[in-house]
């Protein structure tokens, strides 16, 4: 891109687009885990646009499935049948969770039918509380930022919407004492993203599961980060061997084309009727394509093995690499979805990183999130953590010399 070009399309940015985010980098092109930005550059991606394109960027069979069916049809309606959308509804309820699936277009959408759908199982005893974890995510619309732990993204939005309470994650005795003759569903994320990469303890799930089957207790996972082959399993909950009553997806549903969905127990199938939940855009023909192409990558390449064995590899040399450094407090995670914890923000080495031209994350107050594509090479993976080890010798050069300033 022309530096004038470049200058335009900031200041287009600036004038225009509404100022919700703080841009880094400028990329004009992607394939698999490389990125190119506005002057040429070649980046390595791990954060896959927030856990978006675990496939790898412009996937060739995602890309020809798209360019296909944008020549046959793009959208008609969820007032009539296509032939894409249940072809793909029945390829994921094929995975090993029987029931329905409703479509729409992104995370906090797929969470908000999920609430709607646990509020009107409780309607009809008259409960609608839904407990759910401090330090969780589950989106920007008012519910579920409602049902959002994290506090400081409900700041100036008040009143918060009624019906949710938020107790510790990881802790079933906390959920057993928040628990009301109101309650209808306890929903959470299997890991934590936005909150710290923080995996739920699997024992506390099987416990949470078969105290909500006492109480008739609806139970939600909200899988639209760690979902989606993120954490080595096709869907999050086949990791921990606990089946919830529904869970929701989005992000990598479609490896980019926006898409959210959830999937109901073939028991629960019911409770949306006609006229009671809708969404004029989702499940069309075009990303319905996208993503049944996305399920054939799956079967086709050895997708899921490959993050567990990339995941294993990152995590144990991330460690072998952080040791020396005492503010690296851990690295933790599940899969390809892997924080390294330190004792105080994170956004300092993040930015270390990232000038040495690896795209990473933040999440919490303290955690590089690392998420790259599931697809990724072991020689990728070791580029990764060169780049990374440098950034760390760097950092701790920097706190030493601040340190000795005091
Ligand atoms: C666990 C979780 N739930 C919900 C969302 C919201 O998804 P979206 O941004 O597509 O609405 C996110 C986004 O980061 C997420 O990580």
């Amino acid at each position: 891109m022309e530096k004038a070009d470049y200058q335009a399309t900031l200041a287009r940015y600036d004038r225009y687009v509404m100022h919700t985010y703080a841009p880094g980098a400028m990329f004009v092109r992607g394939e698999g885990a490389q990125l190119w930005d506005a002057e040429g550059n070649r980046y390595l991606d791990f954060a896959s646009g927030i856990s978006v394109c675990n496939l790898g960027h412009c996937h060739p069979a995602v890309t020809a499935a798209i360019r296909e069916q944008a020549g046959k049809l793009v959208h008609i309606s969820n007032l009539y049948y296509n032939e894409v959308t249940p072809k793909l509804a029945e390829k994921l309820i094929s995975r090993g969770f029987d029931g329905t699936v409703f479509f729409c277009n992104s995370g906090a959408e797929a969470n908000e039918a999920m609430i709607k759908l646990a509020r009107k199982y409780g309607s009809a005893t008259g409960r609608n509380e839904i407990i759910t974890m401090i330090d969780s995510f589950h989106g920007r619309t008012l519910a579920t930022l409602a049902a959002t732990g994290r506090a400081k993204y409900r700041q100036g939005f008040a009143p918060d919407m009624p019906g949710f309470v938020q107790v510790p994650f990881n802790d079933l005795a906390a959920v057993k004492a928040a628990v009301t003759d109101r309650t209808c569903a306890v929903m959470l994320e299997p890991v934590q993203g936005e909150g710290g990469i923080l995996p739920a303890d699997p024992e506390y799930l099987k416990e949470l599961r078969a105290f909500c089957d006492e109480r008739d207790i609806l139970l939600l996972f909200d899988e639209v980060q760690c979902g989606m082959g993120r954490i080595g399993t096709l869907f999050a909950w086949q990791s921990f061997g606990v089946e919830p009553d529904v869970f929701s997806m989005a992000k990598a549903i479609a490896n980019g084309l926006p898409m959210g969905a959830i999937i109901a127990s073939r028991r629960l199938s019911g409770v949306l009727t006609p006229g009671t939940h809708a969404s004029t855009f989702g499940g069309t023909p075009l990303v319905s394509a996208a993503a049944l192409a996305v399920q054939e990558t799956f079967d086709r390449e050895n997708v899921l093995e490959n993050c567990r064995i990339q995941g294993e590899y990152l995590m144990r040399r991330l460690r072998e690499i952080a040791a020396p450094y005492p503010f690296v407090r851990t690295v933790r995670g599940k899969g390809l979805m892997i924080g390294i914890v330190l004792d105080r923000e994170p956004k300092t080495l993040a930015g270390l990183i990232l000038k040495k031209r690896l795209v990473v994350l933040t999440a919490g107050e303290t955690v590089v999130r690392l998420l790259p594509p599931l697809v990724i090479t072991r020689a990728e993976a070791d580029e990764a953590l060169a780049v990374i080890a440098e950034a760390l010798a760097e950092y701790a050069a920097v706190l030493k010399s601040d340190e000795s300033e005091k």
